[in-house]
C-alpha cells in the first residue's frame, strides 16, 4: 500500500504575515485528515515560521529547489543542510525552474542525489509541454527526464522518492489532465521507466503524483485511479479552504479516511 501525499506548492506566494494565517487557518482541520500525508511547500523565507506552525502535527514542510553543495561561495543558493533543519521534503526539478532557470536534467540528479543523501525526500517533477504532447512524444520525453532524474541511484534509495508528473499545459491554466489520460501516462511511462530500471518491486513502492490545475473539483477524479498516489498543487493550495478540501477528496478516494 502507498500512502497517498499531497504537496501544496506555494510558488513565488505568501509573505511571512500571510503563511502564518495561512497555516493558521487550516492546521487542525489538515492534521486531522489521516491517510493521507500532507506537505506544505512554502518559498523559503517562510519555512521557519511554517516549520514552527506544524511542529506536533502530522503536517511536513518542503522545500521548492535546493542546491546540491553542503556549503560554500554559492550566493543566492540554499544547501541540503539548510533544507534538513526546517523540512523533509525538496521539491526538485519544476518545470518552472526548468523553464525559466535553467534547470536541466544533469542538474536534477545532481540535486535528486543531495536530498537523498541529507535523508531528504526529494519529490521530482517532470512532464511535457503542449508541443511535446500534440507531436506524440509524451512517452519518450517524460521517460527521458525519469531516467535522467534517477541516474545512478540504488534500488533502496528510489524506494522511498516521490514523482510528480505535471503534464506543463495542464500547469495554472485551468485545463487539467483528465484522470484516466494522467492515470496512462505515470503508469506505463513513470512507473513503468522505473521498472525498466530498478524492477517491477521497487517501481510498486515509488509514490507518484499528477498536478496541474488540480482542484477541489477534480480531486477524486485523479485519486480513484489505480497508479496515482496524490497529487502536487499549485493555485489551490494558497486557499485554505480548497487545499483542505482537496486533502478530504484524496483521503476518501483512497478509502483509507479514518
Ligand atoms: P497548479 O500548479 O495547481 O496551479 O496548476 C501545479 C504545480 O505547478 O505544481
Amino acid at each position: 500500500m502507498r500512502t497517498p501525499v499531497i504537496a501544496g506548492n506555494w510558488k513565488m506566494f505568501k509573505t511571512v504575515a500571510e503563511a502564518t494565517a495561512l497555516v493558521r487557518e487550516m492546521r487542525r482541520e489538515l492534521d486531522e485528515i489521516k491517510g493521507v500525508e500532507k506537505v506544505l511547500c512554502p518559498p523559503f523565507t517562510t519555512l521557519s515560521a511554517v516549520a514552527d506552525l506544524v511542529q506536533k502535527t502530522g503536517i511536513k514542510v518542503g522545500a521548492q529547489d535546493m542546491y546540491w553543495e553542503d556549503q560554500g561561495a554559492f550566493t543566492g543558493e540554499v544547501s541540503p543542510l539548510m533544507v534538513k533543519e526546517l523540512c523533509q521534503y525538496v521539491i526538485i526539478g519544476h518545470s518552472e525552474r526548468r523553464q525559466y532557470f535553467g534547470e536541466t536534467d544533469e542538474r536534477v540528479n545532481r540535486k535528486v542525489k543531495a536530498a537523498l543523501k541529507h535523508g531528504l525526500i526529494p519529490i521530482i517533477c517532470v512532464g511535457e509541454n503542449l508541443a511535446q504532447n500534440e507531436a506524440g512524444q509524451t512517452e519518450v520525453f517524460v521517460s527521458s527526464q525519469v531516467r535522467a532524474a534517477l541516474r545512478d541511484l540504488t534500488v533502496e534509495q528510489v524506494r522511498g522518492l516521490v514523482i510528480a508528473y505535471e503534464p506543463i499545459w495542464a500547469i495554472g491554466t485551468g485545463k487539467p489532465a483528465t484522470g484516466a489520460g494522467a492515470n496512462r501516462v505515470i503508469g506505463l511511462v513513470v512507473r513503468g521507466t522505473v521498472s525498466d530500471l530498478f524492477g517491477e518491486d521497487t517501481a510498486q513502492t515509488v509514490r507518484i503524483q499528477y498536478g496541474g490545475s488540480v482542484s477541489p473539483d477534480n480531486t477524486s477524479e485523479f485519486m480513484n485511479q489505480p497508479e496515482i498516489d496524490g497529487a502536487l498543487v499549485g493555485g489551490a493550495s494558497l486557499v485554505g479552504a480548497k487545499f483542505l478540501a482537496i486533502v478530504r477528496q484524496a483521503a476518501l478516494s483512497k478509502g483509507t479516511h479514518s
